[in-house]
């Protein structure tokens, strides 16, 4: 029997994915300290730029990465200490989403926040399934998922951590996105990390090629990040990359940025795409 087609594909335009960092929406050098100023900021930015459909993913910066370290969360179960550590490193994180979703219903747009725990299973850090129908109907509703780096189960370690980073990438390929954006503390990529080596160069346009070729300078984070930094980011854009979805890195710190991206107009930034 044929399939019938998914009411997604009938959308008239492909979701847009936005990735707000964890290195804007807190100040990730305190922790679990959210930076509300920026939250506010950029929900106001969304708000104006009225982009539909639209998928938002937040990062972790000082609620998540600090916890999921000191309970080697990502490494997976080792010991019954670490399952306090879990519940502890998720609920930080419902607490960080709970803050940006209000934002959005403050600034009227209709978000809801989806658990990536309650809805992936990842299998060696891996994601091995994911429920996306939830996603598709509220996007077909015109609701803004809202979704975030989490700590989930997983089929060979017992539990790990999924990266924001990761989550776009899959949702952008399952969702049949247009295009990533993701929003963080620089200006852009850079030839090497622009925090270490202040004479990087920020790169404006690139190919999937270069990209591949340029992963070796690329660094992780200056702040606490388990899952790799800009390194790990980058990593995990290459499969929608490879797709043809193009990603745009921006400075979400400074205003309007995010709002000119979420608008297609020209903007400071790193534009990667296939060709
Ligand atoms: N080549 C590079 N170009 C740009 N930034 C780089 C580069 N190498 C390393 N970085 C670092 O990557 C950091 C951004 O990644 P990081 O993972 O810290 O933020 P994030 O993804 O927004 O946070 P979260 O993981 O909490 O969502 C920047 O602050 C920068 O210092
Ligand atoms: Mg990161």
């Amino acid at each position: 029997m044929q399939e019938k087609p998914t009411k997604v594909q009938k959308l008239k335009t492909k979701p847009t994915i936005l990735k707000l960092g964890g290195s804007v929406v807190t100040r990730k050098e305190k922790p679990l300290t959210p930076n509300l100023r920026a939250i506010k900021r950029l929900t106001n930015e969304i708000s104006k730029a009225n982009i539909s459909p639209l998928v938002l993913v937040h990062g972790g910066g000082s609620f998540g990465h600090p916890l999921a370290e000191q309970y080697g969360i990502k490494e997976g179960y080792k010991d019954s200490s670490q399952i306090m550590g879990f519940s502890k490193t998720h609920q930080a994180m419902t607490k960080l989403n709970k803050l940006i979703v209000d934002s959005l219903i403050n600034h009227n747009i209709p978000a809801v926040g989806v658990q990536p725990s309650s809805c992936i299973v990842t299998k060696a850090g891996r994601i091995q399934s994911m429920d996306e129908k939830p996603l598709k109907r509220m996007l077909e509703m015109g609701f803004v998922p809202v979704l975030y780096g989490d700590a989930v189960p997983d089929a060979k370690l017992g539990f790990t951590v999924l990266s924001g980073d990761q989550l776009v990438s899959a949702l952008a390929t399952k969702l049949n996105a247009q295009r990533i954006i993701v929003g963080v503390d620089v200006d852009g990529l850079f030839d090497a990390d622009p925090k270490i080596k202040k004479t990087a160069k920020k790169l404006s346009h690139l190919s999937l090629g270069e990209l591949k070729q340029l992963q070796g300078n690329v660094g992780k984070s200056t702040a606490c990040d388990v899952t790799g930094g800009m390194f790990g980011k980058i990593a995990e854009l290459l499969p929608a990359l490879e797709k043809g979805i193009s990603v745009t890195i921006v400075n979400a710190t400074k205003p309007g940025r995010i709002y000119k991206a979420l608008k297609g107009e020209s903007i400071e930034g790193t534009l990667i795409e296939k060709e």
